[in-house]
Protein backbone atom coordinates (compact mmCIF):
# COMPACT_ATOMS: atom_id res chain seq x y z
CA UNK A 1 0.00 0.00 0.00
CA UNK A 2 1.27 3.47 -0.88
CA UNK A 3 2.07 5.11 2.51
CA UNK A 4 1.47 2.94 4.85
CA UNK A 5 3.49 -0.10 5.93
CA UNK A 6 1.95 -3.29 7.84
CA UNK A 7 2.41 -3.92 11.38
CA UNK A 8 1.07 -5.69 14.23
CA UNK A 9 -2.30 -4.68 14.31
CA UNK A 10 -3.77 -3.10 17.13
CA UNK A 11 -6.43 -4.12 19.25
CA UNK A 12 -9.58 -2.47 20.64
CA UNK A 13 -9.32 -2.17 24.45
CA UNK A 14 -12.35 -4.23 26.42
CA UNK A 15 -13.80 -4.02 29.82
CA UNK A 16 -14.08 -5.91 32.69
CA UNK A 17 -16.90 -7.88 31.00
CA UNK A 18 -15.00 -8.23 28.16
CA UNK A 19 -17.13 -5.64 25.73
CA UNK A 20 -15.26 -2.81 23.57
CA UNK A 21 -14.96 0.47 25.35
CA UNK A 22 -15.37 2.24 22.40
CA UNK A 23 -17.87 1.86 20.01
CA UNK A 24 -16.47 0.55 16.26
CA UNK A 25 -17.27 1.05 12.47
CA UNK A 26 -16.13 -1.02 9.67
CA UNK A 27 -13.74 0.91 7.04
CA UNK A 28 -11.94 -0.09 3.88
CA UNK A 29 -8.48 1.21 4.30
CA UNK A 30 -6.72 1.15 0.49
CA UNK A 31 -9.24 -2.37 0.03
CA UNK A 32 -8.60 -3.75 3.39
CA UNK A 33 -11.57 -3.59 6.03
CA UNK A 34 -11.01 -2.69 9.53
CA UNK A 35 -12.99 -1.85 12.73
CA UNK A 36 -11.61 1.38 14.15
CA UNK A 37 -12.95 3.75 16.85
CA UNK A 38 -15.81 5.49 15.61
CA UNK A 39 -14.44 8.97 16.65
CA UNK A 40 -10.82 8.59 15.08
CA UNK A 41 -9.57 10.80 12.50
CA UNK A 42 -8.58 8.84 9.03
CA UNK A 43 -4.94 8.96 10.18
CA UNK A 44 -5.79 7.77 13.58
CA UNK A 45 -7.65 5.08 11.95
CA UNK A 46 -4.96 3.55 10.11
CA UNK A 47 -2.53 3.62 12.62
CA UNK A 48 -5.51 1.67 14.59
CA UNK A 49 -5.62 -0.87 12.46
CA UNK A 50 -2.13 -1.95 12.26
CA UNK A 51 -0.16 0.03 9.53
CA UNK A 52 2.64 2.28 10.05
CA UNK A 53 2.29 5.49 8.34
CA UNK A 54 5.71 6.09 6.21
CA UNK A 55 4.36 8.45 3.96
CA UNK A 56 1.73 11.39 4.02
CA UNK A 57 2.21 12.29 7.66
CA UNK A 58 3.52 16.09 9.16
CA UNK A 59 2.11 17.66 11.33
CA UNK A 60 -0.99 15.62 12.38
CA UNK A 61 -2.83 19.25 12.84
CA UNK A 62 -4.38 20.12 9.23
CA UNK A 63 -1.29 23.05 8.27
CA UNK A 64 0.78 21.08 6.42
CA UNK A 65 -1.21 19.12 3.62
CA UNK A 66 1.18 16.30 3.75
CA UNK A 67 -1.94 13.93 4.51
CA UNK A 68 -4.68 14.51 1.73
CA UNK A 69 -7.26 11.36 1.49
CA UNK A 70 -9.85 10.47 -0.76
CA UNK A 71 -12.79 8.49 0.28
CA UNK A 72 -16.77 7.59 -0.63
CA UNK A 73 -19.39 6.64 1.67
CA UNK A 74 -22.08 3.93 1.21
CA UNK A 75 -24.96 5.11 -1.16
CA UNK A 76 -22.90 8.12 -2.25
CA UNK A 77 -21.44 8.01 -5.76
CA UNK A 78 -19.40 11.03 -5.35
CA UNK A 79 -15.58 10.89 -3.94
CA UNK A 80 -15.18 13.10 -1.51
CA UNK A 81 -11.36 14.82 -0.35
CA UNK A 82 -10.18 15.36 3.14
CA UNK A 83 -7.28 15.48 5.19
CA UNK A 84 -6.31 12.30 6.95
CA UNK A 85 -5.40 13.87 10.17
CA UNK A 86 -8.71 16.47 10.60
CA UNK A 87 -11.26 13.85 9.23
CA UNK A 88 -13.26 11.60 11.16
CA UNK A 89 -14.21 8.13 10.19
CA UNK A 90 -17.60 7.34 9.51
CA UNK A 91 -19.27 3.65 9.14
CA UNK A 92 -18.78 2.41 5.88
CA UNK A 93 -16.02 4.97 4.59
CA UNK A 94 -13.85 3.52 1.98
CA UNK A 95 -10.82 5.49 1.56
CA UNK A 96 -7.37 5.51 0.12
CA UNK A 97 -4.91 8.07 1.41
CA UNK A 98 -2.82 10.28 -1.56
CA UNK A 99 0.66 10.27 -0.34
CA UNK A 100 1.67 12.81 -2.84
CA UNK A 101 0.27 13.88 -6.42
CA UNK A 102 2.82 14.54 -8.77
CA UNK A 103 3.31 17.53 -10.66
CA UNK A 104 6.06 19.50 -12.57
CA UNK A 105 7.24 22.41 -10.49
CA UNK A 106 8.28 25.64 -12.39
CA UNK A 107 12.11 26.80 -10.97
CA UNK A 108 12.69 30.45 -10.71
CA UNK A 109 14.46 33.06 -9.55
CA UNK A 110 12.24 35.28 -7.74
CA UNK A 111 14.09 38.48 -8.18
CA UNK A 112 14.06 37.85 -12.16
CA UNK A 113 10.05 38.07 -12.01
CA UNK A 114 7.46 40.59 -12.25
CA UNK A 115 3.89 40.26 -10.29
CA UNK A 116 1.68 40.24 -13.64
CA UNK A 117 -0.08 37.73 -16.00
CA UNK A 118 2.94 37.58 -18.20
CA UNK A 119 4.53 35.75 -14.93
CA UNK A 120 1.96 33.45 -14.50
CA UNK A 121 1.80 32.49 -18.21
CA UNK A 122 5.21 31.77 -17.98
CA UNK A 123 5.89 29.53 -15.17
CA UNK A 124 2.69 27.87 -14.80
CA UNK A 125 1.02 28.16 -18.55
CA UNK A 126 -1.77 25.39 -17.54
CA UNK A 127 -3.20 27.56 -15.93
CA UNK A 128 -5.09 29.34 -18.84
CA UNK A 129 -7.07 25.80 -19.37
CA UNK A 130 -9.21 26.15 -16.77
CA UNK A 131 -12.79 26.12 -17.70
CA UNK A 132 -14.25 27.34 -14.40
CA UNK A 133 -15.96 24.24 -13.48
CA UNK A 134 -15.74 24.31 -10.14
CA UNK A 135 -14.34 21.27 -8.96
CA UNK A 136 -11.53 22.09 -7.19
CA UNK A 137 -13.30 23.72 -4.90
CA UNK A 138 -15.54 21.19 -4.22
CA UNK A 139 -12.12 19.01 -3.91
CA UNK A 140 -10.57 21.22 -1.39
CA UNK A 141 -10.59 20.41 2.26
CA UNK A 142 -9.74 23.87 3.26
CA UNK A 143 -12.73 25.00 2.02
CA UNK A 144 -10.78 27.92 -0.28
CA UNK A 145 -12.28 29.29 -3.51
CA UNK A 146 -9.53 27.49 -5.12
CA UNK A 147 -11.21 28.63 -8.90
CA UNK A 148 -11.41 32.06 -7.98
CA UNK A 149 -7.87 32.27 -7.00
CA UNK A 150 -6.90 30.57 -10.29
CA UNK A 151 -9.21 33.15 -12.30
CA UNK A 152 -7.17 35.72 -10.55
CA UNK A 153 -3.68 34.21 -11.58
CA UNK A 154 -5.55 34.76 -15.31
CA UNK A 155 -6.25 38.17 -14.80
CA UNK A 156 -3.00 38.59 -13.33
CA UNK A 157 -4.63 40.31 -10.13
CA UNK A 158 -1.95 38.73 -7.81
CA UNK A 159 -2.90 40.68 -4.71
CA UNK A 160 -6.14 38.79 -4.89
CA UNK A 161 -4.55 35.43 -6.27
CA UNK A 162 -2.49 36.10 -2.86
CA UNK A 163 -6.13 36.44 -1.02
CA UNK A 164 -7.79 33.73 -1.82
CA UNK A 165 -4.79 31.28 -2.04
CA UNK A 166 -3.70 32.35 1.85
CA UNK A 167 -5.41 29.20 3.41
CA UNK A 168 -3.97 26.67 1.14
CA UNK A 169 -1.89 24.19 2.79
CA UNK A 170 -0.84 22.79 -0.73
CA UNK A 171 -2.19 19.43 -0.05
CA UNK A 172 -3.08 18.78 -4.23
CA UNK A 173 -6.68 17.36 -4.16
CA UNK A 174 -7.48 20.27 -5.90
CA UNK A 175 -5.03 19.55 -8.47
CA UNK A 176 -5.60 15.87 -8.40
CA UNK A 177 -9.14 16.52 -9.32
CA UNK A 178 -8.89 19.36 -11.77
CA UNK A 179 -10.18 18.03 -15.38
CA UNK A 180 -8.48 20.73 -17.02
CA UNK A 181 -4.96 19.69 -14.84
CA UNK A 182 -4.00 22.83 -13.28
CA UNK A 183 -1.48 22.59 -10.57
CA UNK A 184 -3.80 25.34 -8.45
CA UNK A 185 -1.50 25.02 -5.08
CA UNK A 186 1.83 25.99 -7.14
CA UNK A 187 0.40 29.24 -8.53
CA UNK A 188 -1.17 29.82 -5.04
CA UNK A 189 2.32 29.74 -4.12
CA UNK A 190 3.78 31.59 -6.99
CA UNK A 191 0.92 34.24 -6.24
CA UNK A 192 2.35 34.64 -2.30
CA UNK A 193 5.72 35.04 -2.80
CA UNK A 194 5.57 37.85 -5.83
CA UNK A 195 3.01 39.58 -3.32
CA UNK A 196 5.93 39.05 -0.59
CA UNK A 197 8.33 40.27 -3.28
CA UNK A 198 6.91 43.18 -5.03
CA UNK A 199 3.38 44.21 -3.66
CA UNK A 200 3.09 44.23 -0.24
CA UNK A 201 2.87 47.54 2.06
CA UNK A 202 5.79 48.38 3.98
CA UNK A 203 5.54 47.21 7.80
CA UNK A 204 7.69 49.19 9.97
CA UNK A 205 7.25 46.52 12.78
CA UNK A 206 8.25 43.42 10.49
CA UNK A 207 11.33 45.72 9.24
CA UNK A 208 12.23 46.17 13.01
CA UNK A 209 11.45 43.13 13.81
CA UNK A 210 13.83 41.70 11.25
CA UNK A 211 16.65 44.06 12.34
CA UNK A 212 16.34 42.49 15.77
CA UNK A 213 16.25 38.89 14.63
CA UNK A 214 19.42 39.99 12.66
CA UNK A 215 21.24 41.24 15.78
CA UNK A 216 20.34 38.01 17.69
CA UNK A 217 18.26 39.47 20.50
CA UNK A 218 16.40 36.04 20.17
CA UNK A 219 19.42 33.65 19.94
CA UNK A 220 19.28 32.75 23.32
CA UNK A 221 15.69 31.72 23.36
CA UNK A 222 16.27 29.43 20.26
CA UNK A 223 18.89 27.69 21.42
CA UNK A 224 16.69 27.02 24.61
CA UNK A 225 13.61 25.72 22.53
CA UNK A 226 16.28 23.87 20.43
CA UNK A 227 17.91 21.92 23.61
CA UNK A 228 13.96 20.91 24.66
CA UNK A 229 12.71 17.17 24.02
CA UNK A 230 9.67 16.38 22.10
CA UNK A 231 7.36 16.52 25.28
CA UNK A 232 8.59 19.97 26.65
CA UNK A 233 8.71 21.40 23.32
CA UNK A 234 4.75 20.32 22.94
CA UNK A 235 3.73 21.64 26.14
CA UNK A 236 5.46 25.01 25.14
CA UNK A 237 3.93 24.95 22.25
CA UNK A 238 0.34 24.75 23.65
CA UNK A 239 1.28 26.87 26.27
CA UNK A 240 1.65 29.68 24.49
CA UNK A 241 -0.32 32.91 23.62
CA UNK A 242 -2.17 32.74 20.88
CA UNK A 243 -3.35 35.76 18.98
CA UNK A 244 -7.77 35.37 18.75
S1 LIG B 1 -0.57 15.71 8.67
FE1 LIG B 1 -0.34 17.87 8.27
S2 LIG B 1 -2.28 18.41 7.42
FE2 LIG B 1 -2.55 16.33 7.99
Amino acid sequence: MGGVRQTESASNPADDQGQPRTRMVTISIMGKRAQVPEDATIMRAIEHSGQQIIRGAGCREGFCGACGTLYRLPGDYRIHTGLACTTLVREGMSLSQIPSVPLEKAVYDLEQLSPDVDCIKRLYPATFRCVACGTCNKACPQGLQVMDYIQAAMRGDIAELMELSYDCVACGLCALRCPAEIIQHKVGILGKRLYGRYLRKESPELDARLQELKAGRFDGEYAELMSLGGEALSDRYYARDMEQ
